[in-house]
């Protein structure tokens, strides 16, 4: 059959058909040639896909925990023991695996027996993000009331089924209180004071915390440390800790963005006390925002953000490109991790990734860093998602920043409102990849063209992942053109398809989002595909992220 008839012939997705219908863009479509190709190889498997890359961060700032997670055990709006209910529910429907917290820059200056013991004794502290809040944000954001401490945010995590993440403070509290936080969470039932205090709380079992980081952006709010230092810190404050029988997985403080010297120097430092001391660190962090939307024009941190719903073409694309750096940043650190760890038994920890705009977005005056994620947001999620899903064995867990209320959120919520962004959206879409053995996938299409500073800049024209669990293949994508539809042929190499459906999150306006009043427009649609002897070929229409779900046979 001549590759005309086979696309001829190949079943159109009636998804594809009612989307394109919908946006209303001409496109290769129309003409029924296809212009791309998704070509899964199922003999290249890349590794297993750590569930934790679809993990979460919430910090305690502004309005992330209290108002979004947080409501209280009186409030109206419904909880379980004080926490969101709704919020809570959805997470567990994306399979939120784990979850960070307190901080970031806020974990340095937390002590973690602040927000344990009785609610009425707990003392209120100065958040570290105090300086940012404005005279619309309430006291709580301001001030912190200590209501969430380890108890509450255990139990948070454990009502979704998700694993905590705690980040010790190095700047501010000796290692002993490090020692002793792990004693708290881990030790035994009536083991030591600290499990009786636990207990006192109501939660006799231990949490048994599996994965700990110690401090957060060390070279900046964590203790402006020079890489050499932090590890002389990384090496004392792990050098002794409480398992309890469970290996601690620590992760050390890495670096921001492109700065190779950080993760080289501070290796450099860890193994002048032996190779041996590698064996410690489970993870290295690796923080990436997306930020500077200035087309190169300055690297001022204020100057170069854009904003979050008022953009062209061509911030569109900018996002994108500033998030795609992702890839390069995890071959690199990797490459330099490889200089000491030529086992590579440690591995990436991206805890803090997604785009961050300028003030003024805020779904809720008052929050601070709080923005209002739409479909550019929602192809930057899937895009770097994509990416994770690529370096399996290099990426072991990725934290979304941050859940609610804040950066790239999956959720806004206030009082008794909230709303699933299309981030959220997104994460629904991919839940599948997790646990799942990824395989090297071809995405061709052709390069697309925008005006960029004045010149024709290119761009690729589509890009994603496959993974395939038992006879699950769950393939995701994205298409960043925000005017063609992409007509694209499925290739499996190895496999026969029983069935298939093709989820596509979209919309005819890049700008979309959704709001506490219009909470649907963003939304993923689901269709089931007809299956021809030709195979399969779908439709994915513009500016759109899909996920096409296919039992093999
Ligand atoms: O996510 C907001 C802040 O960004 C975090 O506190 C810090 O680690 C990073 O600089």
């Amino acid at each position: 059959m001549k590759r005309r008839d086979f696309v001829q012939k190949g079943a159109l997705s009636a998804a594809g058909a009612v989307l394109a219908s919908r946006t209303g863009w001409n496109s290769a479509a129309a003409s029924g040639t296809a212009d791309s190709r998704i070509e899964v190889l199922f003999d290249e498997p890349l590794g297993t896909i750590s569930p934790n890359i679809y993990g979460h961060f919430t910090e305690n700032l502004s309005g992330v925990f209290y108002d979004g997670i947080w409501v209280g055990e009186k409030s109206k709006v419904p909880n379980i023991n004080g926490l969101r209910s709704e919020l809570i529910e959805h997470m567990r429907k994306i399979k939120a695996p784990v979850i960070r917290f307190p901080g970031g820059c806020f974990a340095d200056s937390y002590d973690w027996r602040d927000g344990i013991g009785p609610m009425e004794k707990r003392p209120r502290r100065t958040n570290f993000w105090n300086a940012v809040e404005s005279e619309k944000s309430p006291a709580s954001h301001k001030y912190d009331p200590n209501a969430v401490g380890t108890n509450e945010f255990v139990h948070f995590c454990k009502l979704i089924g998700a694993e905590p993440y705690l980040a010790a403070n190095v700047r501010s509290l000796p290692a002993s209180a490090f020692y002793q936080w792990v004693e708290y969470c881990n030790s035994p039932t009536g083991s030591t004071t600290l499990a009786e205090t636990r207990a006192a709380a109501g939660f006799p079992e231990p949490f048994r915390v599996k994965y700990w980081g110690v401090g957060n952006e060390s070279w900046g709010c964590g203790g402006d440390f020079t890489p050499e230092e932090y590890a002389v810190e990384f090496r004392r404050f792990t050098s002794w800790l409480p398992t309890y029988g469970d290996e601690l997985k620590l992760v050390a403080s890495g670096p921001n963005t492109d700065e190779w010297s950080w993760t080289r120097e501070f290796l450099k430092e860890v193994v002048r006390k032996g190779t041996g001391q590698l064996r410690r660190i489970y993870g290295m962090a690796l923080h990436h925002y997306a930020w500077n939307l200035s087309r190169g024009k300055t690297q001022d941190w204020d100057a170069g953000k854009g904003d979050a719903l008022k953009f062209e073409n061509v911030d569109w694309f900018e996002l994108l490109r500033e998030g795609e750096r992702m890839e390069g940043l995890i071959t690199g650190h990797w490459q330099v991790m490889s200089e000491f760890d030529r086992e590579h038994h440690i591995k990436l920890i991206v805890d803090e990734w997604g785009p961050w705009y300028r003030p003024g977005s805020e779904m809720t005056p008052g929050d601070a860093l709080e923005q209002t994620p739409t479909l550019r947001d929602a192809i930057f999620s899937g895009m770097t998602l994509d990416i994770f899903n690529r370096h399996p064995e290099k990426v072991a867990m990725a934290n979304c920043a941050q859940l609610v209320n804040c950066l790239n959120s999956l959720y806004l919520a206030h009082e008794d409102q909230f709303v699933i962004t299309p981030v959220g959206r997104v994460f629904e879409l991919y839940a599948s990849h997790q646990g799942g053995e990824s395989l090297r996938t071809v995405f061709s299409a052709p390069n697309l063209h925008y005006d960029r500073n004045g010149k024709s800049t290119s761009h690729w024209g589509m890009k994603g992942s496959a993974s395939v669990r038992g006879k699950e293949l769950t393939i995701t994508a994205v298409n960043p053109s925000p005017i063609e539809t992409r007509l694209t042929e499925i290739g499996l190499h190895g496999a026969t398809t029983n069935s298939a459906s093709m989820s596509v999150v979209t919309h005819s306006d890049i700008h979309a989002h959704n709001t506490f009043q219009q909470r649907d427009v963003v939304v993923p649609q689901t269709k089931t595909l007809t299956l021809s002897a030709g195979g399969l070929v779908v439709e994915v229409p513009p500016a759109s992220v899909i996920a096409l779900k296919i039992m093999l046979v």
